[in-house]
């Protein structure tokens, strides 16, 4: 946790106000560096994407140029704060859906321009990964991150802030495209993670088994895509009484986390860590948690989670993560801005 101000070139930084526009969330949130996250807000577009069965990136770009700037007063105004009070901007700045990503960094761009103060892009999944420390208890570094989102799947070990190993990822779908496709396949609206772990709940143990593809190939990679195909199959061959729906779900649901959890257990194996930290919205899954925490207890070790709002996107994270980057770089000079659609984390690593 940031504990002093943090210095950007000869200003002192202290509010960040930080700006998530990568896919269907808006998110906004003022971090201060001595007192914590200040207030932070969302605009879901859920309902917007939902009859089209999935995000609609153009409709996706509008949407968050509607909401940035209502949502900016909003914070400004939950935390008795001023646009004057801002001292530097963090945004998005990939990887995510480039008219998406683009909305948000010209927004943060503009304004920091206007008010002449420092911008930081910030790596979407650095912020799902930093997450855990804006809760307590926090992990402290060294730690592994099981990082499961709707676009990634991955296993990271974490020395500090920017010092990033992959260890193992989805070699084709990721853990949250593996929920909303069955879950699309049981006829549940998109994104279906949350409403497929719902519906699992009145699933009957045991009456499908489904594969876990790769739980013993022996290194941290995983595969999702067969998962799908199976549950179609599933599907195709029962009637879809509501009972079926919900077992197919709890089978479905049970090969996921079964494949994740024990990937995040060879992980600390093969690290000696003890620590992990669960990041991205399929972190928000009970199951997943419930089972993590009886295992990893079992062995002596802890498991960290983001509170609920900050697992999915949220603009707590970019501020945070914004604020954690200026203590150890510099600024973007100037105000031209980019974004990056596609941003491999790895390219992140920077010295102490
Ligand atoms: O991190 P996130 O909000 O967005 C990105 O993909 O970056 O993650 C969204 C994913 C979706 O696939 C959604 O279905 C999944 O997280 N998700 C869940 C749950 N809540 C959200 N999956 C399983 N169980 C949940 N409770
Ligand atoms: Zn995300």
């Amino acid at each position: 946790m940031l504990s002093s101000k943090i210095h950007s070139g000869m200003r002192i930084v202290k509010l960040i106000l930080g700006v998530e526009s990568s896919c269907d969330e808006t998110g906004i949130a003022l971090y201060h560096s001595e007192r914590g996250l200040l207030a932070h807000t969302l605009h879901s577009q859920i309902a917007l994407h939902n009859e089209y069965g999935g995000v609609v990136p153009e409709l996706a770009s509008r949407d968050h140029v509607r909401y940035a700037l209502p949502l900016i007063r909003s914070v400004l105004q939950k935390a008795d704060c001023s646009l004057k009070d801002v001292d530097a901007i963090a945004y998005t700045q990939g990887p995510g859906l480039s008219g998406a990503l683009l909305v948000g960094a010209s927004v943060a761009c503009a304004l920091a321009y206007t008010l002449d103060i420092p911008t930081i892009g910030v790596h979407h999944l650095e912020g799902h990964l930093l997450s855990p420390l804006l809760s307590r208890p926090a992990p402290e570094f060294p730690f592994v991150a099981l990082l499961v989102s709707g676009g990634h799947t991955q296993l990271m070990q974490v020395d500090g802030v920017g010092r990033y190993t992959l260890l193992g990822e989805s070699v084709d779908d990721a853990a949250g495209e593996a929920f909303d496709k069955s879950a699309k396949i049981l006829g549940l609206d998109y994104p279906g993670g949350a409403l497929l772990a719902k519906l699992a709940q009145n699933g009957t143990p045991g009456r499908f088994k489904l594969p876990r593809p790769m739980l013993h190939s022996g290194d941290l990679d995983f595969s999702f895509s067969g998962l799908k195909t199976a549950v179609l199959t599933l599907a195709q061959q029962h009637e879809l009484t509501d009972q079926t729906r919900a077992d197919i779900a709890h089978a479905a649901q049970e090969a996921i986390v079964d494949v994740l959890a024990t990937k995040a257990l060879s992980a600390l194996g093969q690290t000696g860590l003890d620590q992990l930290v669960v990041a991205g919205g399929v972190g928000a899954n009970r199951l997943l948690r419930s089972r993590l925490s009886e295992k990893i207890g079992k062995r002596g070790g802890k498991v960290f989670y983001p509170d609920l709002e900050f697992c999915t996107d949220n603009g707590a994270m970019i501020a945070f993560a914004g604020a954690m980057r200026l203590q150890q770089q510099a600024a973007q000079p100037g105000y031209r801005f980019n974004v990056k659609p596609r941003w491999d984390l790895r390219e992140l690593n920077y010295a102490d």
